[in-house]
């Protein structure tokens, strides 16, 4: 029987792009290999230059989880006070996290699909001295995007406080800039919006979060230590420990796509795709669990209309050709989360919608053909 291609639409790992997929294929080097050395060094000027760090980046293999701990790591020593932003499941990994480190954890939470307000931040910020603030940029459980510019704008005000952003869900997608959002530490995985596959942590660490790192001494972390990657991220010749090769080869391709394709045109693209997938959505009767104010670019948590059970619909949906996940926490059966972040075209998005109306059609929910598809293509062309 002729199968469907799969798209894959989680919200990570995302789908990789040909000349992504044929560096990972690549022949395998020495670490030291003196064209793999000028790549890697390539890669990291591209990485500072591209997201405005006025510090250093670090690219090492592991996952995003690995690069949240690492910014905590080198930032802050037990006791010292944080406060976390929550705006679901992984605002809240970051809680467990913190206490784990033995800090005094204080956490502002919204309610799923809302953001906590930045005068709510202020508030705590004015009563507390906290040595960093963490904010996840799009949390993935809830489709919420936080407004990172505006609390940077607030963060300005308080010089001994660090600015953390998971960018996991974000960075590549989202529009991020360090400097002028104040970010001192920015983090995130290769396998979300740079649709590379899972395996590489990147974090950015601005001057200011450099320069706590050495306030710190020895911290008891090894393996994430910025200290013992420094040397390498200033001369990859040299050795820490095994890097990634092929995945670092493979990110180097995501960063020259990202490069051709500009930073702020892959934020256009990304929303322009977002807002008219979010649209046509609505109209097949579907509604999105992020507030309007707060939506995120690179992924949609979708509510399911009464009549349209979770598990038909994405078994179905499969079987048509598109992978989506479930719904986290309270919404498990409710929801379906869609990715729409990294290398996705117009084919793919309108692959995905045409599938989502055929899988209504097989479930007997009533559905227009076409209606979402046509809903999708008429917003693209009125953003352009
Ligand atoms: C916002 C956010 N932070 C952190 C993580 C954890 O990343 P990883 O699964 O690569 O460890 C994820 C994963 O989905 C995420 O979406």
């Amino acid at each position: 029987m002729m199968k469907n291609k799969k798209l894959l639409m989680i919200p990570g790992p995302t789908p990789v792009a040909r000349s992504i997929q044929d560096q990972m294929a690549r022949e395998t080097v020495a670490f030291g290999d003196p064209e793999f050395v000028g790549d890697f060094k390539g890669l990291i000027g591209d990485l500072k230059d591209l997201w405005k760090s006025s510090g250093e980046v670090f690219v090492v293999a592991g996952t995003g989880t690995m690069a949240m701990e690492m910014a905590i790591a080198n930032s802050m020593k037990s006791k010292d006070r944080v406060l976390i932003i929550s705006h679901g499941y992984f605002g809240d990994r970051y809680t467990e996290i913190c206490e784990r480190k033995g800090l005094k954890v204080d956490v502002l939470k919204s309610e799923w699909g809302q953001v906590v307000p930045v005068k709510e931040i202020e508030e705590k910020l004015e009563k507390n001295d906290y040595q960093a603030v963490t904010v996840t940029h799009v949390d993935t459980a809830t489709g919420v995007c936080a407004p990172v510019e505006e609390i940077g704008k607030l963060m300005a005000k308080y010089p001994n406080t660090l600015y953390i952003v998971d960018g996991v869900c974000a960075t590549a997608g989202e529009f991020e800039n360090m400097e002028e959002m104040n970010i001192d530490l920015l983090l995130t995985g290769s396998q979300k919006a740079f649709g590379v596959a899972p395996g590489i942590a990147i974090v950015w660490a601005n001057s200011k979060a450099m320069d706590r790192r050495k306030t710190l001494g020895t911290i008891p972390e090894y393996y994430i230590d910025f200290e013992k990657w420094l040397p390498i991220m200033h001369d990859p010749s040299k050795y820490f420990a095994t890097p990634a090769i092929n995945m670092i080869w493979a990110l180097k391709e995501a960063v020259a796509i990202i490069k051709e394709e500009g930073m702020k045109n892959r934020y256009q693209r990304h929303q322009r795709n977002a807002r008219g997938l979010q649209k046509a959505l609505e109209v097949l009767g579907f509604s999105l669990l992020a507030e309007k104010e707060c939506r995120a670019v690179t992924l949609s948590n979708v509510i399911y209309p009464d009549g349209v059970k979770d598990a038909d619909f994405r078994k179905i949906l499969s079987e048509e050709g598109v992978m989506v996940a479930g719904g986290l926490g309270d919404y498990a059966g409710k929801m379906f989360r869609l990715g729409h972040m990294g290398n996705i075209d117009t084919h793919d998005m309108v692959s995905v919608l045409a599938a989502i109306e055929r899988t209504l059609d097989r479930i007997g929910y009533p559905v227009e053909f076409g209606s979402s598809v046509g809903t999708y293509l008429s917003a693209v062309k009125e953003e352009k």
